[in-house]
């Protein structure tokens, strides 16, 4: 055997005082890797439990299941902008990552608005109240990861927010508040309550976390030079654009295909007053404000 190796092996377990020997012969016994081990292709294809005799409803599972796991690799991008200090084309490369990331679940979401029967699409959707994509934990985190606070407050209380606005005051005024929240009234729809119960501690840790240090944060502590980066803007723009504009309406739209039945429209399952929450020219979401022009930001999701 290479001695450069074996060498290198004896450091590595003597520095935490172990036999390099007990390693080896384990080693003569341990079985080799197979793809399905390594896939955990077993656990994955178990993962599918639908509630409905509705095959379509394995369509709406998977495509959920395949959308949370481009989530986790986009947060896997955004923690690594978050913790290091990349030089500009280092940055650029991560966020053009994370675009290409929402660019699939933009360009693939033809499989929720065109895969799925309408007729058994709202028969199996009654067995789902009140759970809704609104209730996606990881969705949330990527906005947290990508920009500050301020940017995801309801577009009617921005203004006058703090722009340091955190925490439980931040929480409440989130744009999302408003598909599960009657405002005069503070009560809350039991899809979001149920949400907050399970999440909201982790959402205002997480968001802690990320103060200073999501991909906004880390964008504006860049030297100006790299901050007009025509490469770096371009990405950071179509990243924001992708995500807010172009996922949201294809989201819209795939709401309107399925729940706008004959110019009538049905109650979502999560109860929200779905047609105007979900249109972003009333949200106007926006993660990277600096990098729009003041036209761009009005008419923004109004040119699509
Ligand atoms: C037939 C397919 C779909 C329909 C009809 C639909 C409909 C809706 C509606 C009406 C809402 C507003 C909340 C409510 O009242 O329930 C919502 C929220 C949401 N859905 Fe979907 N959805 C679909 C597929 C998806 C998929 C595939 C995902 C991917 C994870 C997803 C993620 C979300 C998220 C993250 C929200 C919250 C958005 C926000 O707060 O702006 N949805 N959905």
């Amino acid at each position: 055997m290479n001695s450069k190796i074996t060498n290198q092996l004896k450091e590595k377990y003597e520095a935490i005082d172990q036999d390099v020997e007990v390693h080896l012969e384990g080693l003569l016994h341990s079985k080799p890797i197979n793809y399905w081990d390594y896939i955990q292709t077993d656990v994955l294809l178990n993962l599918q439990k639908p509630r409905t005799d509705f095959p379509d409803e394995m369509v709406f599972i998977m495509y959920h299941q395949i959308s949370e796991l481009l989530f986790k690799m986009i947060l896997t991008e955004l923690e690594q902008v978050a913790e290091n200090d990349f030089i500009v084309a280092e940055f650029t490369e991560k966020v053009m990552r994370v675009s290409r990331y929402f660019d699939v679940l933009t360009s693939s979401f033809s499989i929720m608005k065109d895969g799925m029967n309408i007729d058994q699409y709202n028969q199996f959707r009654t067995t789902l109240t009140p759970a809704s994509g609104f209730q996606s934990a990881q969705y949330r985190m990527v906005e947290f990861a990508s920009t500050d606070l301020i940017n995801l407050i309801d577009k009617r209380f921005r203004d006058k927010a703090d722009k340091n606005i955190c925490c439980n005051s931040a929480f409440e005024q989130l744009y999302w508040q408003a598909a599960g929240k009657d405002y005069k009234t503070g009560k809350k729809t039991y899809t979001l309550s149920a949400f907050e119960e399970r999440y909201k501690e982790e959402f205002i840790k997480f968001s802690k976390a990320y103060e200073g240090r999501n991909l906004w944060s880390k964008y504006k502590a860049l030297p100006k030079k790299d901050r007009e980066n025509k490469a770096l803007i371009k990405a950071m723009r179509h990243y924001d654009y992708t995500v807010n504009v172009k996922w949201v309406m294809a989201h819209y739209n795939t709401a309107n295909h399925y729940l706008n039945i004959g110019g009538e429209t049905a109650e979502a399952t999560g109860g929200s007053e779905w047609v105007k929450y979900m249109h972003p020219k009333y949200q106007k979401r926006i993660f990277f404000p600096d990098l729009w022009t003041k036209k761009e930001i009005e008419t923004w999701g109004t040119g699509i």
